[in-house]
C-alpha cells in the first residue's frame, strides 16, 4: 500500500486557532484529510485537502443510512509524542459496524497506517492542555446513486480531524440526565451496537426534550420493558450503590461496547472495586438516590472521557446525586484515564500507542 499525499500550497492552510480554551467539540478541522474508495477492493489512500465531499444526490448513505464512524482521539503526550488510545479497540468496532450495515471490512493498513501517516502531517493542529485532544472521526459511506433499497456496492472511506475541548461545556463537572422513559434508542435485533448515524439522528427529538427540561443528555431505558437503563446519548453510564459499580451487560446488542467503558471496567477492578454488568431498574436507581446509597454516577465515552452526573430527571422529578458533587470513585477512575492518556503516568496495561 502506498500513501499519497499530495501537497498544500501555503495559502490553502487554514489559520490555527488562537486559544485552546474556547475550541469546544467538534467545531473546527484540521487542513488534511484521509480518503480511499472501495469497489470490489480499496484504493491506495490519498492525504489531501480537507474539502466537502461531491455525492450524488440519490447516494445510499444520504438516502438510507448506510453509514457508519468511529471516535477516537490523538493526545499530545507530555514527552511531546502522539498518543493513540487503544486504537485497535476502534478499528474492532468499525469493522463489527460494518457488518451489521453491509459494508466492506476497512483495510488495517489503510486505517492504522493512514491515520497514523495524517496524525503526523496534522501534529501542530493537537491542543497541549489535558482535556483538549485532537478528536478522530473515521467514516464509511455507501455511496451509490440509486433509489433501490439496497446496499451499496462502492464506498467512501475517510478520517477528519477536529482539535477539540472537553464534550461538555462546563469540562469535568457535574450533568444533568433526562431519563425518557417513552422515546427508545435501541431494540434488540436493531442497531445499538453498531456506530450508525441513524442511532444518533434517532436520538435528536429526545435530546431536545431533555435541553427544554434545563438537561443536558438522555438517559434511555430498555425498549421492552421501558425499565432497565441502557445508556446515554454520547455515553454508557455506571452508578455506584454501595461501593460497588454497576453498569448494563451487553448481550442486548442495544447498548454500545464503549471503548472508554471496557477500559473503566477493567481499571476499576484492578483497583480492587467490585464491577457488576447487570441491568438495573430506574425504580431501584430512584430509590437508592433517595435512600442515599447511590452515591455516584457518571458517564463513560471517548467524547466525553468521564462525565460526572449530578442528577437525574425521571417523570417530572429531579434526583440530585451526592449534592452534585464529583464523588471519590468519579475522580480516581477520572485520574487515572487521563493520566495515562496524556502519558503523565504509567500505563500499566499497555494501552497506548505512540506515534513519533
Ligand atoms: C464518541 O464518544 O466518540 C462518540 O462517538 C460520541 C458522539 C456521537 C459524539
Amino acid at each position: 500500500m502506498e500513501i499519497k499525499v499530495v501537497p498544500l500550497a501555503k495559502e490553502e492552510l487554514k489559520p490555527k486557532y488562537e486559544s485552546e480554551e474556547n475550541l469546544g467539540f467538534g467545531q473546527i478541522f484540521t487542513d488534511r484529510m484521509l480518503v480511499s474508495h472501495y469497489h470490489e477492493g480499496w484504493s491506495d489512500p490519498i492525504i489531501q485537502k480537507y474539502e466537502p465531499l461531491v455525492l450524488d444526490p440519490a447516494a445510499i448513505c444520504l438516502q438510507y443510512g448506510q453509514s457508519i464512524f468511529e471516535g477516537q482521539k490523538a493526545y499530545l503526550s507530555r514527552s511531546g509524542s502522539i498518543n493513540l488510545f487503544r486504537p485497535n479497540k476502534n478499528v474492532e468496532r468499525f469493522k463489527a459496524s460494518a457488518a451489521r450495515m453491509v459494508m466492506p471490512s476497512i483495510d488495517d493498513n489503510i486505517y492504522f497506517e493512514g491515520l497514523k501517516e495524517l496524525l503526523r502531517l496534522e501534529k501542530d493542529w493537537i491542543p497541549s492542555s489535558i482535556g483538549s485532544s485532537l478528536y478522530i472521526r473515521p467514516t464509511m459511506l455507501g455511496i451509490d446513486g440509486r433509489l433501490g433499497v439496497q446496499p451499496s456496492k462502492k464506498f467512501l472511506f475517510y478520517i477528519i480531524l477536529s482539535p477539540s475541548g472537553s464534550f461538555f461545556p462546563e469540562g469535568f463537572k457535574p450533568v444533568k440526565i433526562y431519563v425518557s422513559d417513552f422515546w427508545i434508542r435501541a431494540a434488540p435485533g436493531g442497531t445499538g451496537f453498531a456506530k450508525t448515524g441513524g442511532n444518533y439522528g434517532a436520538s435528536l427529538l429526545v435530546g431536545e426534550e431533555a435541553t427544554k427540561k434545563g438537561c443536558d443528555q438522555v438517559l434511555w431505558l430498555d425498549a421492552i420493558h421501558k425499565k432497565y437503563v441502557e445508556e446515554v446519548g454520547a455515553m454508557n453510564i455506571f452508578f455506584i450503590i454501595d461501593d460497588v459499580i454497576y453498569t448494563a451487560p451487553l448481550q442486548s446488542g442495544t447498548i454500545l461496547a464503549g471503548v472508554t467503558r471496557e477500559s473503566l471496567i477493567y481499571m476499576a477492578k484492578d483497583l480492587g472495586y467490585k464491577v457488576n454488568e447487570e441491568a438495573l431498574s430506574i425504580e431501584r436507581i430512584i430509590n437508592c438516590i433517595k435512600n442515599k446509597t447511590l452515591t455516584e454516577c457518571f458517564g463513560s465515552g471517548t467524547a466525553a472521557s468521564i462525565a460526572p452526573v449530578g442528577a437525574l430527571t425521571y417523570k417530572t422529578e429531579e434526583y440530585v446525586i451526592d449534592n452534585f458533587e464529583i464523588g471519590p470513585i468519579s475522580q480516581t477512575l477520572y485520574d487515572k484515564l487521563i493520566g495515562i492518556q496524556y502519558g503523565l503516568i504509567s500505563d500499566p496495561y499497555n494501552w497506548i500507542v505512540t506515534i513519533n
